[in-house]
């Protein structure tokens, strides 16, 4: 199975993956990964461990149209049987979920429906819930309203912070994003 992830940020869960091939315990080829602006330390990391990199800068592009053509050919000349969007901050196009239907992942550092967007560990925490987590789901053309393929609950503890529980939810995050990529290698 290959698989292509794109990433705006840090890419720790990108690294939990990058460590789970490495380490033989998740079976699968990290085909590349692919950012959305230059000078993310995800693209620094994997570059680091090998991997084969590509930026499609989005203000590089005057259409957002033409941006979305760009990243489509790029990793679709990858040949991935999956896309993982691992903290890629970017809605892609409908033509783009078109070309993977069922096959771009999407995580989310909340329990979706509830708290979708770039803000789901602050808003979950500005509303006072007591139960947050993290989802996996399929990526569709809506801001984090795919399908969802899996989801783990995470508490907030008193004096949580964004911050602090952000991280405690990426544990988890990483966790169940590798466990669903093991059972998609499985079939
Ligand atoms: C992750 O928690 C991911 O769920 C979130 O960004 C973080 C990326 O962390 N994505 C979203 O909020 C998408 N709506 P990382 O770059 O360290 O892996």
């Amino acid at each position: 199975m290959r698989i292509v992830v794109l990433v705006s940020g840090t890419g720790s869960n990108l690294q939990a993956v990058i460590d789970a091939v490495a380490s033989g315990s998740l079976e699968l080829t990290i085909a590349a990964v692919g950012a959305d602006r230059p000078g993310t330390y995800g693209v620094e990391r994997s570059a680091a461990a090998g991997i084969d990199t590509f930026v499609v800068d989005f203000k590089a592009f005057e259409e957002r149209s033409d941006w979305d053509a760009a990243l489509l050919d790029k990793v679709r000349s990858y040949q991935p049987d999956y896309v993982v969007s691992s903290g890629f901050m970017r809605i892609v196009g409908a033509k783009f979920i078109e070309a993977f239907p069922n096959r771009y992942l999407n995580t989310h550092p909340a329990l979706l429906p509830a708290f979708p967007g770039a803000h789901g560990v602050r808003d979950a925490l500005a509303y006072g819930v007591k139960v947050t987590g993290c989802t996996v789901m399929y990526a569709d053309a809506g801001v984090d309203t795919g399908p969802i393929i899996a989801q783990r609950a995470v508490e907030v503890l008193e004096g949580d912070s964004e911050e602090s529980l952000h991280e405690r939810i990426k544990i988890a995050e990483r966790e169940l994003l590798i466990e669903t990529l093991r059972q998609l290698t499985s079939f």
